[in-house]
């Protein structure tokens, strides 16, 4: 067993090219760069910067611990230098992930999604993160489910000794902002109530029941609600660590074989299905999307991140894409209509209240 290392992931959009497809190269340059600058001064081991569609990830090991001022400061002020180069090249909404004034001690709630664990890294550590563009945090409800209580997607759940007593799963409340702790496969039924509806319910950590080891992480952070209206939609990260007890690689991917409806999409107010991607296709335009999913492969050693290999670009992946098309096609054929539109109460935050109010004194009572 090696030392104990702090895998985080930061993410932003703050600048998009163009309109909100993609990220100018200079933005993910002045990223690297910064990360690099990091790496030399020691305050993180090792790093990769990642992106999908407009956002791009900081990718960090250090040893400092989850929620590290330095850390999150570091992130916060890495996102203040590319808006700044955003804003130099007319990039599409500059800063828009940044919606405090200056850093106050922790990035979480700020704006930027925050995925991050403490782990004793392992003889040999598979580690994938997956970044996902125009969609929510809920979308990784679906596959975490697949991943780590669906026998029918993760064979290892029977076979797998370590695996064998389940996993558990910190569900957070965002509306209430609470939390609670499920253990699978016992509570499934109870759990799946609430993970079912994924706009409000969320899984934030998957956790080995054997003993108590990190096994999956996610972003949670609604810029919605921090922001009290509507600034597009989270885009979250999710770190999964594979193999040895855990899922294989292979099971880690098996959900998104299947590309689920997500919310998000054009103007964060559709359906759509989820497509998984290589890196060259990270680049939602059509009705800007439908919403995609990329996948980072890294081996880490010593806190060094070996790679990444670029998971969905296999070609087995390519029917979940076919699919992802026709569900899209067929969804997008409802136009402004639910389902392809989302529910009155996901509108509250566009123009819906300001047409409520107009028409208001025209509502009569039908008897
Ligand atoms: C969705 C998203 C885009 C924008 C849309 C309108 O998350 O980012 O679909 O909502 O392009 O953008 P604005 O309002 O900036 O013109
Ligand atoms: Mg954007
Ligand atoms: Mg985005």
């Amino acid at each position: 067993m090696g030392e104990k290392v702090t895998f985080s992931v930061i993410k932003a959009d703050v600048g998009g090219f163009v309109g909100h497809s993609s990220t100018h190269p200079e933005l993910c340059l002045k990223a690297s760069d910064e990360l690099e600058k990091a790496k030399k001064n020691g305050l993180i081991i090792d790093f990769h910067q990642g992106k999908v569609g407009d956002d791009v990830a900081l990718i960090m090991t250090h040893d400092k611990g989850v929620n590290n001022e330095d850390i999150h400061r570091f992130a916060w002020e890495t996102f203040e230098k590319m808006t700044e180069v955003a804003k130099k090249f007319g990039q599409y909404g500059a800063g828009q992930d940044l919606l405090a004034d200056a850093f106050s001690g922790n990035i979480t709630g700020m704006g930027p999604g925050v995925a991050e664990f403490e782990i004793i890294e392992r003889d040999s550590e598979p580690i994938i993160v997956f970044l996902a563009d125009k969609t929510e945090p809920g979308a990784w409800n679906y596959p975490l489910f697949k991943m780590f209580a669906d026998p029918f997607n993760t064979i290892g759940l029977v076979i797998d000794p370590k695996m064998h007593d389940g996993f558990k799963f910190e569900v957070d409340d965002l509306i209430e902002k609470k939390k609670v702790i499920f253990s699978c496969p016992e509570e499934v039924y109870d759990m799946l109530i609430f993970i079912g509806a994924p706009s409000r319910y969320v899984i934030k950590y998957v956790i080995r029941k054997d003993d108590g080891e990190f096994a999956a992480v996610t972003s949670t952070q609604r810029l919605s609600l921090i922001a009290g209206r509507y600034i597009g939609k989270d885009d979250p990260v999710m770190v999964v660590r594979c193999q040895s007890g855990l899922p294989a690689v292979g099971e880690a991917l098996e959900p998104f074989s299947m590309p689920h409806t997500v919310a998000g999409w054009m103007r964060g107010s559709h359906h759509g299905p989820i497509m998984p991607v290589s890196f060259e296709d990270d680049t939602p335009t059509r009705f800007d999307g439908p919403p995609r999913v990329v996948a980072y492969g890294f081996q880490m050693k010593n806190g060094n991140l070996i790679g990444p290999r670029d998971m969905f670009k296999d070609k087995s992946f390519d029917r979940s894409r076919q699919k992802a098309l026709a569900a899209a096609d067929y969804l997008r054929a409802h136009g402004p209509f639910e389902p392809h539109r989302l529910p009155l109460e996901e509108m509250e935050y566009t123009t819906m209240p300001q047409v409520m109010e107009k028409l208001k004194d025209r509502f009569k009572s039908v008897e």
